[in-house]
């Protein structure tokens, strides 16, 4: 082959493998939207930035388009379309900013590096975004971590009259205080389920701290795959379509068995609520107390 020729052949070699491996980087950094069912966002964050992540799950019964980018003004903003009950993962160790179309405006927001997110309904069943507990595709994320302020604890454990004979579930028991309250006040046994780690490590010292731990004990678990059949009492502070979410596993408590929700009722379970007391906190917050018979 002449040499000019041959020459030829080889740059066009090269530039036949510049083309797969840029393919090829392609393909690995959106290795995370196949899993997530996303359209590319996660390219809008450089190499540098991919320590933290900031995910965003579709909690609404609709595809819910976005666009999310970096404070960087020379990165394009990417556009998402995020399936329902899907989660977008995008690595980053700065904040995103996310807009969004709601009731014919566009709405934007800060994301904080490390944070789960989820999109849901608020209560005028607009869509809004809002901070999750969790951003793991195998789990519902039953509630954002906001603990219940101690003295509705206190009333919630007296509503359901609770004694040293009780066993006591706390389903997504955020740092323990409802089973360390009921063990420590009233000798009550107890069970704190939650899916966030650092939750459980805030259970185990709360327990230790109010010398509790042989009477509790604490499961970092999805909460909708336990069986908690065996409780005679079971607390709840989650979002009302997490509490319907339960409704198989509440329905298996024996007969007779005290559910108390905290602020939100259980639909499908009208017919067992018994009691309910409004409240405020020492902070001047509202709070309703619903208390059900199984
Ligand atoms: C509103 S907080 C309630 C904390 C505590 N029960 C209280 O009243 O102070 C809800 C908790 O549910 C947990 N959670 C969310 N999804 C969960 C799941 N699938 N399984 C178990 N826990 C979950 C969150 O991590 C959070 O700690």
């Amino acid at each position: 082959m002449p040499e000019k020729e041959m020459k030829k052949k080889i740059e066009m070699l090269m530039l036949a493998l510049v083309i797969v491996a840029s393919v090829v980087v392609v393909v690995l950094t959106s290795g995370g939207n196949s899993r997530t069912g996303t359209t590319g966002a996660d390219s809008a964050v450089s190499a540098a930035e991919q320590k933290k992540e900031i995910s965003i799950r579709n909690v609404t019964d609709e595809i819910v388009h976005f666009s999310i980018k970096t404070a960087d003004t020379s990165v394009e903003p990417q556009e998402v379309s995020l399936e329902v009950g899907k989660i977008s993962h995008f690595k980053t160790s700065r904040a995103l900013f996310i807009s969004f179309e709601r009731a014919g405006r566009t709405e934007s927001y800060e994301l904080e590096e490390g944070k789960p997110y989820s999109f849901r309904y608020d209560e005028n069943d607009l869509l809004q975004i809002y901070e999750g507990s969790h951003g793991r595709d195998d789990a519902v994320d039953l509630a954002p971590y906001v603990p219940t302020p101690m003295d509705v604890v206190e009333k919630m454990l007296e509503m359901a009259d609770v004694d040293a004979d009780d066993l006591i579930y706390d389903i997504g028991c955020g740092d323990g205080r409802i089973v360390i309250t009921a063990a420590r006040k009233y000798g009550a046994r107890g069970v704190g389920i939650d899916i966030d780690p650092q939750r459980i490590k805030e259970s185990h010292e709360g327990a230790a701290e109010a010398g509790v731990e042989d009477l509790v004990s604490f499961q970092k678990e999805d909460a909708t795959k336990i069986d908690f059949s065996e409780a005679t009492v079971v607390t709840i502070y989650l979002l009302p379509e997490s509490n319907a979410l339960l409704v198989p596993q509440l329905d298996k408590l024996k007969s007779g068995s005290m559910v108390v929700s905290h602020n939100y009722t259980i639909p499908g379970w009208e017919d067992k609520e018994i009691d309910s007391f409004e409240m405020e906190d020492i902070t001047g917050s509202h709070h309703t107390i619903f208390l059900y018979r199984r």
